[in-house]
């Protein structure tokens, strides 16, 4: 009997408590979240603040470009564009692009000469035109290259030669691009004022594409000094050319970026001229790239005889007459371009 008024007494000192506590809890369940929740955070304000989501712009003693922006929000935009869209679909252009050069050069073959080499030469290309085109194609050729290295280094060098390795090549790279890219549109005027006068349009212009450019069948397209096809490459190198240049002042120089922001007020921030500025740059670099493979295969591949017009500046004169039969009559003083 006694023992039991103690177990009664025990029990009720461990019921009570626990009884009063899920009151408690019940209670404060039914007035909404208990009190440490309730308290709004008073951090909340402050990493909004911080991310750049209030209405009221920040504002710093700092002085220095979007010193007042803490979280730069659409850099990871930027980031994931990037990575996600440019890398995988850039190199997915380039590959494509190479399996065409090698479909179009197993199927058709290099455009051999019907009457074969004469023996005898023709001049072609200029000392000034010569220099001109190689300078800018060693630029272009450090340009891309370099610029590769940056945009797919990571996937594709990292797993080959390791991270220290790649480190090394990627600082080199970036300097290349950074001290070399500035030259670019100095090669791209010099191209303009150096070819443009034989790269208007011509009539038969159109009478070459009609024909496939005599790239397939046996039929010839008659050309003057460089075909529609190679006028076409020089618009696009000055168009692109002028493109890539712009965008890499604007990555290569960001006091660009800044005189953008301050006239054109749309732009809110320098680093957002200089994301637009990647994106477009990295577009057309790859776009570029996609273009000199083509012309490069044409040139030295494709059409074998015409490298050595752009390295001797001579080339024969079998050549001229069944790839530029009105330039070769031009050359000879026949007007009438049936040579
Ligand atoms: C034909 C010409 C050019 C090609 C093919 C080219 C290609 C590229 C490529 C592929 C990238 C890499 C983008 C990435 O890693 O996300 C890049 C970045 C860049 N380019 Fe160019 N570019 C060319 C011209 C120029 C010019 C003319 C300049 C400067 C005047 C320039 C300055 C830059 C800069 C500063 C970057 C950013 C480098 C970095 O910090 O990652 N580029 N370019
Ligand atoms: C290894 C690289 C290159 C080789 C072997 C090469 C070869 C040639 C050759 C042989 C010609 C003369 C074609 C003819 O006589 O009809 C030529 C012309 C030309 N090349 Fe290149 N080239 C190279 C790189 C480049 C690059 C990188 C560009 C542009 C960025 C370029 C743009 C041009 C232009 C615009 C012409 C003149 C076409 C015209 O004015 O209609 N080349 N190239």
């Amino acid at each position: 009997m006694r023992i039991s008024k103690h177990w009664i007494l025990a029990l009720t000192m461990t019921i009570l408590p626990l009884l009063v506590a899920f009151n408690s809890g019940t209670v404060a369940a039914q007035e909404g979240p208990i009190s440490a929740i309730n308290n709004p955070n008073p951090g909340a304000e402050l990493w909004q603040a911080v991310r750049g989501r209030l209405d009221t712009p920040a504002t710093t003693q700092v002085k220095g470009h979007d010193s007042a922006v803490l979280v730069n929000q659409q850099g990871d935009q930027w980031t994931a564009v990037r990575n996600k869209e440019l890398l995988p679909k850039g190199g997915d252009l380039l590959i494509v692009v190479l399996l065409i050069i090698g479909a179009v050069y197993a199927m058709r073959g290099p455009v051999t000469l019907h009457a074969g080499a004469s023996g005898k030469e023709i001049d072609r290309h200029s000392v000034n035109a010569r220099f001109v085109h190689w300078f800018l194609a060693g630029i272009f050729i450090a340009l891309a290259l370099s610029g590769l290295i940056l945009l797919f280094g990571r996937p594709l060098l990292i797993p080959l030669f390791g991270k220290a390795a790649f480190g090394t090549l990627a600082y080199g790279a970036k300097n290349v691009h950074n001290f070399v890219g500035p030259l670019f549109p100095v090669a791209i005027f010099l191209l303009f004022f150096n070819m443009v006068s034989k790269n208007l349009y011509e009539k038969g212009d159109l009478k070459w594409f009609a024909q496939g450019g005599g790239m397939f069948g046996k039929s010839h397209a008659s050309a003057g000094k460089f075909n529609p096809g190679e006028k076409i490459l020089f618009w696009l190198t000055i168009f692109l050319g002028i493109v890539v240049s712009v965008t890499g002042y604007v990555l290569d120089f960001p006091a660009i970026a800044s005189w953008i922001v301050a006239t054109f007020p749309e732009f809110t921030q320098y680093r957002h001229v200089m994301e637009l500025s990647h994106v477009i740059h990295t577009i057309i670099a790859v776009l570029f790239i996609a273009l000199v493979f083509g012309h490069i295969f044409l040139a030295v591949f494709f059409v074998p005889g015409t490298l050595q017009g752009m390295v001797t500046g001579k080339v024969d004169e079998n050549w001229a007459k069944e790839h530029h039969d009105r330039w070769y009559a031009e050359m000879k003083g026949s007007a009438k371009g049936d040579a």
